[in-house]
């Protein structure tokens, strides 16, 4: 074997279990070999790929969830011919798809033209998981896609500041409501996908809760009698279920407060919480009703947020905090001062947070002065896995 060959060989044969769980490296590799492959494809290899094959992709995607091909497949290898009996779809049509599934590796072809599930399309199996992110795609990104070159040529090229003229009302037709994101997508219905869409990613990451030093951080020096966390803006709870796995055994009796807008807490109850979690309908730009609670909690809330609005979030909770005791802890991505250093996904959400919020994911330096400038006592940041963070801040 040549070396070449020996090096094609390699890299057809890496996977994940390389890593043995170790997270962070798995993720590092995975972006280095993002980059090798950007390094290896010539510029019209890459048009295509970067550009012109997303279209088949996601048409395929999307063909294939509407006929529950995911549900269809199994390890044991079935051919076109049976996956198009099983889904209703025209046999030709769907061999042409599954060729596209298979360079994504979605599906695997186990053998010419028989196909088995993979570890993609056994995520996609479940309808209230990460697929749904697949119909906020198609319901609000692809407007977004399609229209928001055009807005930024009327607007002079600048992301506004003011919430109410946020992008995407332009894109979904709408530049009159008043109202964010949040109620917008109450009003046309999308909530509960979004709110699905955002508990099946939680539930493929890794837990914050066994990463992070809770015992060090979070137990030592908590009185055992006040509430020990509260996640405000928490969601269907999958972080808070994450705290409640870690500390159950020891600390039964810990209060854990999962704070959110009515209709989402509704949605975590129906989906099943940790017993030791209390629901509180909560608006964060009201005061907190928990007062000197151990530890403020908040994972992608503030992102979501300009600094205007962001400030008076972070006052709400400062104001409910108890000097030299309680702590607040955002959970956010920390966007690395230099572009090499940021990934894709990441470089991709900061602007949806501008379509979507006139919002930013934002710098450790950034993140520091608005703490600050609400007159929060910055203790520092540390990693929990990729490009996401655990900052602190306590009363000065
Ligand atoms: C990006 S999601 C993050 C959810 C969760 N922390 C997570 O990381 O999975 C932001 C959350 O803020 C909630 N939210 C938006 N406006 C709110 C408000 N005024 N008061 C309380 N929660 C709000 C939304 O319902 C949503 O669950």
């Amino acid at each position: 074997m040549t070396s070449t060959e020996a090096l094609i060989e390699t890299l057809n044969t890496t996977d994940k279990s390389i890593f043995h769980g170790d997270e962070i490296s798995r993720m590092k590799a995975a972006r280095a070999a993002r980059k090798l492959a950007q390094r290896l494809e010539a510029p019209w290899e890459r048009m295509y790929t970067e550009i012109i094959n997303k279209s088949s992709e996601l048409v395929s995607v999307k063909t294939c969830t509407d006929v529950k091909l995911w549900s269809c497949l199994s390890s044991t290898p079935q051919t076109s011919a049976h996956l198009a009996e099983k889904t209703g779809m025209d046999q030709g049509l769907l061999r042409r798809m599954l060729r596209v599934l298979v360079t994504m590796d979605f599906v695997e072809e186990a053998d010419v033209d028989t196909y088995v599930e993979t570890e993609m399309s056994k995520e996609l199996r479940d309808p209230d998981g990460m697929i749904l992110g697949l119909d906020m795609y198609y319901s609000l990104s692809l407007k977004m896609t399609q229209l928001l070159p055009e807005y930024f040529k009327r607007h002079g090229y600048r992301i506004p500041e003011d919430i109410s003229q946020a992008p995407f009302k332009w894109a979904m037709g709408m530049p009159e409501y008043k109202d964010g994101f949040w109620a917008m997508i109450d009003e046309i219905g999308l909530s509960p996908k979004f709110n699905g869409f955002l508990s099946g990613l939680r539930r493929g990451q890794p837990s914050w809760a066994a990463l992070w030093p809770v015992e060090e951080k979070l137990l030592e020096g908590w009185d055992g009698k006040s509430v020990l966390l509260v996640d405000i803006g928490g969601g269907k709870g999958r972080d808070i279920c994450n705290l409640a796995e870690v500390i159950h055994e020891n600390h039964a009796n810990a209060r854990l407060v999962l704070q959110d807008r009515p209709s989402v807490l509704e949605e975590a109850r129906a989906s099943g919480l940790h017993p030791q979690i209390e629901t509180m309908p909560h608006d964060f730009f009201k005061p907190n009703p928990v007062h000197g609670a151990r530890a403020y909690f908040e994972h992608s809330v503030v992102h979501d947020w300009p600094d205007k609005e962001a400030r008076e979030i972070l006052t709400q909770i400062k104001n409910s905090m108890q000097s030299g005791y309680s702590k607040l802890l955002l959970m956010e991505r920390v966007m690395p001062e230099s572009a090499k250093e940021v990934d894709p996904n990441l470089a991709s959400i900061d602007l949806h947070m501008a379509f979507n919020f006139c919002a930013q994911e934002r710098t450790e330096v950034q993140w520091r002065a608005l703490l600050q400038s609400v007159g929060l006592k910055y203790v520092g940041y540390q990693p929990v896995f990729g490009k996401t963070y655990i900052l602190e801040a306590e009363l000065p």
